[in-house]
């Protein structure tokens, strides 16, 4: 339900940084220009810089460097039915919130954005540093109904679609390494980690979490994560517009779940994994189930299972595993 928020933040954002006058607002709104004042300072409070003048109203100058959630539903784009966003300061982790929400019945699909996680956690029980330093801590709850082994390539695909929102939107180019790490020259600078509740045969729900850096300074890491980590704005030279890239992000993620639950998503795959695979023809290890295996990476299988040419050209399948990169000698 759009709020008297959404609405002021709609015309400030068509002004595109130019003045707005807060009889207009007023007048537009229905509503007094001390009411029209209020809202001002309650966006302000909430991290909006605006110039304000007698004379000519209001200017938006920058938007907040932390999630808003009006700010980010005004951006959307892609919007099913039915979906909201829950947006909070503090959580444990954006995926145990959404799990939480769909199991009191929260209608899917939704998103959980947080500034700052005490317990985000990553592939493997590890743990996913999640202070409130400008990155993006969200997880989107849906509930496909339908077997688990339809939804294999599920993360790469997510993935995949992460990376090109990230290159459209930045101009950088990110590489994607199975199963679900977004790189930039073997740094990380996101993670996904998809969850899901099976019934029976059927996937009851699923939730599809990501931690992506996009503001976070070079010297903001704790020790060793200096060197593996690294932030969009790192990269780029360039801070990006939180709640701006968000929106598109989250109208990407749906998007993209529609597809893959359309089936229609294959040819689009095989464009987008050679755009962006950050392993093919590459000398790996990959641990799996405490096994090391070495070989060269020849490719994906349909389920998006990776596939290893050995040292004697025999290939193997992995569902899963840890991938290191081998250091060409
Ligand atoms: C990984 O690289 O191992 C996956 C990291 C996934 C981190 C994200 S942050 C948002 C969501 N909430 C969590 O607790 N984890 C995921």
């Amino acid at each position: 339900m759009p709020t008297a928020e959404h609405f002021i933040l709609r015309e400030l954002l068509a002004r595109d940084s130019h003045w707005i006058s807060g009889t207009t607002l007023a007048t537009k709104l229905g509503v007094s220009r001390v009411a029209v004042w209020q809202h001002m300072e309650k966006l302000r409070a909430a991290g909006f810089v605006f110039e304000a003048q007698r004379a000519r109203g209001y200017r938006l100058t920058a938007p907040p460097g932390t999630p808003h959630a009006a700010l980010i539903e005004t951006q959307l784009k892609v919007r099913p039915r039915g979906f909201s966003l829950l947006v909070l300061d503090e959580i444990d982790s954006t995926n145990d919130e959404a799990a939480r929400q769909l199991a009191s019945g929260r209608a899917a699909p939704f998103a959980v954005i947080a500034r700052r996680q005490t317990s985000g956690r990553g592939r493997l029980g590890r743990a996913w540093h999640s202070a409130a330093n400008g990155n993006l801590y969200v997880s989107v709850a849906f509930r496909p109904r339908v077997p688990p082994e339809r939804m294999g390539a599920f993360t790469l695909w997510m993935g995949l679609n992460v990376c090109e929102l990230i290159a459209n939107f930045t101009r950088l180019t990110p590489s994607l390494k199975w199963p679900n790490d977004i790189l930039f020259d073997g740094r990380k600078a996101g993670g996904m980690l998809t969850e899901a509740r099976v019934d029976a045969d059927q996937i009851r729900d699923l939730v599809f979490g990501l931690g992506l850096n996009l503001n976070s300074p070079a010297d903001g890491w704790p020790g060793d994560l200096a060197r593996r980590a690294v932030s969009l704005a790192e990269v780029g030279g360039t801070p990006l517009d939180f709640n701006r890239f968000t929106a598109a992000l989250l109208g990407r993620v749906l998007l993209a779940y529609q597809k893959f639950m359309d089936g229609d998503y294959t040819k689009t795959f095989a464009d987008l994994w050679h755009r962006f695979d950050g392993l093919r023809g590459r000398s790996i290890v990959l641990v799996e189930a405490g096994r090391r295996h070495h070989g060269t990476v020849s490719g994906l299988d349909d389920e998006g299972a990776l596939l290893l040419r050995d040292a004697h050209g025999r290939t193997h399948r992995f569902r899963a595993g840890e991938v290191t990169v081998e250091k060409a000698s």
